[in-house]
């Protein structure tokens, strides 16, 4: 089943409550949430003390995109915050095996992020210790990017990695997701589905959220 993940980035900001309200009842599984530092990328975000006032939204998995350096620095914070999902990128750890550990070991499940340029094969010795890989289908920093296409052939290598050596970790893809192209990332194996703009910039943010999951399925 495809899972839904949308990002609360191009939600409405003075009223997040309510915005994660709606998706949930739009069925979607996952609350996205990309926190930015203005240091690994050009952008800041928000932070724990946001993440925990909106989990009283909802009991849907908060799945959260740290966009940060050295994250290992702030995995208490944002487990106490109420993530369900820990992801960190690859590129911006100094251990990523040693911050993956330190997730798990806060009892969350643990994801890796790869931006476009990244290898596939450094994830590799990673897959038996994550629960989910992101593949950044644009450069991470903003929301609203056309999905670069090359990006889908990563997704692919990767899908075969996890089959191959029978990893239980699931592939979610982040950024410029839409309806037309959701059915290609997930035809090259994806699980997870991250859409900010095609979902909060509609204007049937349920009917968007339907249209994305079945042509997910459908691919
Ligand atoms: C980009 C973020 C994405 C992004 C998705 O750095 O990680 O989650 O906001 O938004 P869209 O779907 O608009 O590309
Ligand atoms: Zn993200």
């Amino acid at each position: 089943m495809a899972i839904i993940s949308p990002s609360i980035l191009s939600a409405d900001f003075s009223s997040l409550a309510e915005e994660c309200r709606k998706i949930d009842r739009a069925g979607a599984q996952y609350v996205h949430i990309d926190v930015m530092d203005g240091g690994f990328v050009p952008n800041i975000t928000l932070g724990p003390c946001v993440i925990s006032s909106i989990r009283k939204t909802t009991e849907r998995v908060f799945d959260v995109h740290l966009m940060i350096n050295e994250p290992i620095r702030y995995l208490k914070d944002f487990s106490n915050a109420g993530a369900d999902i820990i992801t960190v990128h690859y590129e911006a750890c100094k251990d990523v095996e040693k911050t993956v550990k330190e997730i798990k070991k806060l009892g969350k499940k643990a994801g890796i992020a790869v931006k476009p340029k990244t290898d596939a094969e450094l994830l590799l010795p990673l897959l038996c210790l994550c629960d989910t890989v992101t593949v950044m289908t644009v450069e991470p920093g903003f929301g609203g990017q056309a999905l670069i296409p090359e990006t889908l052939e990563k997704v692919k290598k990767i899908r075969e990695m996890i089959d191959k050596g029978n990893y239980n970790c699931l592939i979610e893809v982040d950024g410029g997701i839409t309806k037309e192209n959701i059915s290609a990332a997930s035809a090259a194996g994806a699980d997870i589905f991250v859409a900010g703009s095609a979902v909060f910039k509609s204007n049937d943010i349920s009917n968007a959220i339907k249209e994305l999951k079945t042509n997910a399925e459908n691919a």
